[in-house]
């Protein structure tokens, strides 16, 4: 994918050149200040070059912008390599130093160590998870969806784990991962579609998994650098599923190119109260995002009933998966998502999910919906 950068700075045809000769820049726009991208709003390019050669100090609103927008990549290029600078850089949420006269070489390397070396393939929608609360049985649904995806369409799924370390959906999907998605944040200068590929692992159930990683990671990870990875994974799969942990959230914050958020919830309070707040936020995070909750292990005679969720949420619930914990554990123990096999409502309520999310009807899968249509046999809509 094309990289748009916005330089700051009195205009200089030489930095100019020197960019586009890189052959990754689609857009280069020069600004005198970073007023116009300081609003919560304002759409962000990929990077922005500040220069500093005249003036070697941070100006104060790259804080105010790192603070708003901390996914944008934020690169100085400054007159020497001033540790006072570097500092001060750091401390602002600088991304990258460069110093004057900046080579193109140079330009590309930098380029490479915050983006990545991203495809030019157009990307495929990408379907985020996260639990109002652990246990609820985000991994499961993840897992079950991702693998339908990727049975029910000719394009291929990919499960992303972003769980950093000891995620378990590799349990799940009965593989044991030799790489993870630490390999791919610690490689980042690595990172293209065959790199990719090599941390991958293809499971039986036909779906690839991104798994994570059996260690912590030796350093603090930037998490900006997740919306690399999965932006490259969007631009190599048809589907790309990602399993969030909801113990950081800062993980899907810094998600960036996420079609749909489906918040896991059940009908204890706790969770409901939660599902509420985090559905309300992510909707104000994701505009472009449809943000959904779903009901797993509904319970029809719980005193939280289907009605007043969706009175927490803000939204309808569309999708419930009943409770059926003997075939849950079964198919965890044997490592073979659930909804491989046929025939029960569990399967069946997952399939429903996976085909809105694919935008599929269920004549397109080569099924019939029946007189009143598979959801309306399974009571999935109220
Ligand atoms: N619909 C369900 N019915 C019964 N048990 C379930 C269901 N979904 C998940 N489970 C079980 O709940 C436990 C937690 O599931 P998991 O997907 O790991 O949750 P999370 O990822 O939210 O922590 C697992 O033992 C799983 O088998
Ligand atoms: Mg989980």
């Amino acid at each position: 994918m094309p990289v748009s950068v916005v330089i700051i700075g009195s205009r200089d045809q030489r930095l100019e050149d020197t960019l586009r000769a890189s052959g990754r820049i689609g857009s280069i726009t020069w600004s005198a200040d970073l007023a116009g991208l300081l609003d919560a709003h304002a759409s962000q390019p990929d990077v922005v070059l500040v220069d500093v050669r005249r003036a070697p100090q941070v100006p104060s609103a790259v804080t105010a912008l790192k603070r708003q927008h901390p996914g944008t990549n934020v690169m100085l290029l400054a007159s020497e390599l001033d540790p006072a600078l570097m500092l001060q850089g750091m401390r602002a949420g600088v991304n990258e130093i460069v110093a004057d006269p900046l080579s193109q070489p140079e330009f590309d390397a930098a380029i490479t160590r915050l983006l990545g070396n991203r495809s030019h393939a157009p990307a495929g929608p990408v379907f985020a998870f996260v639990g109002a609360k652990g246990g609820v049985g985000t991994t499961t649904t993840a897992v079950n969806v991702a693998m339908l995806l990727a049975k029910m369409s000719p394009s291929r799924a990919l499960l992303l784990d972003l769980h950093l370390a000891y995620g378990d959906a590799a349990v799940f999907l009965g593989v044991d991962a030799r790489f993870s998605v630490l390999d791919a944040l610690e490689n980042m200068h690595r990172l293209d579609s065959a790199f990719l590929k090599s941390l991958v692992v293809q499971t039986p159930s036909g779906v690839d998994l991104l798994a994570s990683a059996e260690r912590p990671a030796s350093r603090p990870v930037e998490l900006r650098r997740l919306n690399t990875v999965v932006e490259l994974a969007a631009s190599q799969y048809g589907y790309t599923v990602v399993d969030v942990p909801r113990s950081d959230l800062g993980v899907i914050d810094s998600l960036d190119l996420v079609s749909n958020l489906v918040v896991v919830a059940n009908q204890e309070l706790a969770t409901v109260r939660n599902a509420g707040r985090m559905a309300s936020a992510l909707r104000s995070r994701y505009p472009k995002a449809k943000v959904t909750t779903v009901i797993n292990r509904r319970d029809a005679r719980a005193e939280i009933g289907q009605r007043d969720v969706e009175r927490a949420v803000g939204g309808t619930i569309a999708h419930q998966f009943p409770s059926d914990y003997r075939r849950a554990l079964h198919a965890m123990h044997k490592g073979r998502p659930l909804a491989l096999d046929n025939h029960n409502d569990l399967s069946a309520s997952f399939k429903a999910l996976a085909m809105e999310l694919a935008g599929m009807s269920d004549k397109e899968n080569g099924r019939s919906g029946g007189p009143t249509g598979l959801k309306g046999l399974l009571g999935l809509r109220s």
